[in-house]
């Protein structure tokens, strides 16, 4: 016998493999005011502004999502906050109830004069990248970011009292493994969380070799040990790829996030959406829909687009392929960690500003 339809039961997004979706990213815009070098070239080329999804379509996107069983969302870049009027968008997320974690990743640089308003919006956490606290080594690896404007838009964002901050740091062997203690004292110091990032091969840059900079999240954590030999396993769990560590008596937590050495996709609950509309299902993958097209062609309405996105599900990809030099496209479904670094590796096109950290 058929159960009836519970109609007040809340829709799930659920694909291929049984996981469920709950995290939306959100890229707002491609543009950025710096370009550090593991994510874009120098010289960069954007998309011409009819192609970006507008801040209506966002906010649209963002409901249909949170319909579907959504419940954190995550605007990122590029960096979001040099969009226009994007508290607008901001405000819209901030008031939808059914998004109850609700994020933003940011370079820092505007946040001296934002932060109180995106509290005020609704904003609960902030991920900040700081990769050095050497201004010169800051310029060299932005290009062009000042780093006390971005150490005041952390303390400005830590003055207000977000639900958590956490630094991001991408570890480049060579640039920036001699800061990985003093990045993480900083945190301490603030008592805010530090997650330490293996780059990914996202975009082709020609600034340095990705696999002579290569900085395995075990060589961070031993290097954190000789400063704090307590440094143990923790078992707390956000609903990202982070796996966390903790020194006794400190509140800060420690976070690595190593898409070369740990496989995470088993508890993959994430889509993102780039700045173009593209529904992309797996951040190692090129599967995608085109939502701008759902959305242009039936504009301002839920419906369509949700349709899109239930039917998206079918092709969410099983796990990604990262391997040093780029992607192993292979697309066997075994979980083995070896596979990572067999040969036939793609270099992904997009750039990271183009997926939206
Ligand atoms: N590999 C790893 N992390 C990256 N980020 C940008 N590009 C890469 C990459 N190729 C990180 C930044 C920032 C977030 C948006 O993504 O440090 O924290
Ligand atoms: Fe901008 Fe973030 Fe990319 Fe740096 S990593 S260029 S801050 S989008």
């Amino acid at each position: 016998m058929i159960a009836p339809t519970n109609r007040v039961e809340k829709e799930q997004l659920i694909d291929g493999f049984g996981r469920q979706v709950t995290y939306v990213r959100l890229s707002v815009t491609d543009r950025c005011d710096f370009r550090c070098v593991y994510c874009m070239a120098e010289e960069m080329t954007f998309l011409p502004r009819e192609k970006v999804l507008s801040l209506e379509e966002i906010g649209l996107l963002a409901e249909a999502f949170a319909q579907l069983g959504v419940n954190k969302i995550r605007l990122t870049g590029g960096e979001p906050l040099v969009r226009q009027n994007v508290m607008q968008l901001i405000q819209h997320i901030g008031g939808l109830p059914e998004i109850t974690d609700f994020a933003m990743t940011s370079n820092g640089s505007q946040l001296t004069r934002m932060a109180s308003d995106l509290k005020a919006a609704g904003l609960k956490r902030l991920n900040i990248s700081l990769d050095s606290l050497d201004p010169d080594r800051f310029r060299q690896l932005t290009r062009k970011g000042d780093l006390q404007q971005v150490i005041n838009g952390i303390d400005a964002a830590v003055a207000e009292g977000f639900t958590g901050i956490k630094l991001n740091a991408v570890i480049l062997k060579g640039r920036n493994d001699d800061e990985i203690l003093p990045l993480l004292e900083f945190a301490i110091d603030r008592q805010i969380d530090i997650s330490f990032i293996e780059e990914m091969p996202l975009g082709e840059i020609s600034e340095h070799d990705r696999e002579a900079t290569y900085c395995s999240s075990d060589e961070v954590r031993e290097i954190i040990r000789q400063g704090y030999p307590l440094l143990t396993s923790s078992t707390d769990k956000t609903d990202g790829p982070s796996r966390y560590f903790r020194i006794p008596g400190v509140k800060t937590k420690i976070g690595f996030i190593s898409p070369h050495s740990h496989n995470f996709c088993g508890s993959c609950n994430r889509v993102r959406v780039t700045a173009e509309g593209r529904l992309l299902l797996c951040l190692g993958n090129e599967h995608s829909v085109d939502l701008r097209a759902v959305i242009r062609a039936n504009p301002g309405s839920l419906e369509p687009v949700k349709q899109a996105i239930r039917d998206s599900m079918a092709i969410k990809p099983e796990r990604h392929h990262f391997s040093l030099g780029g992607f192993n496209e292979s697309s066997t479904s075994e979980f083995g960690t070896d596979e990572l670094n067999a040969n036939g590796d793609v270099q992904i096109l997009r750039f990271m500003n183009m997926t939206g950290g």
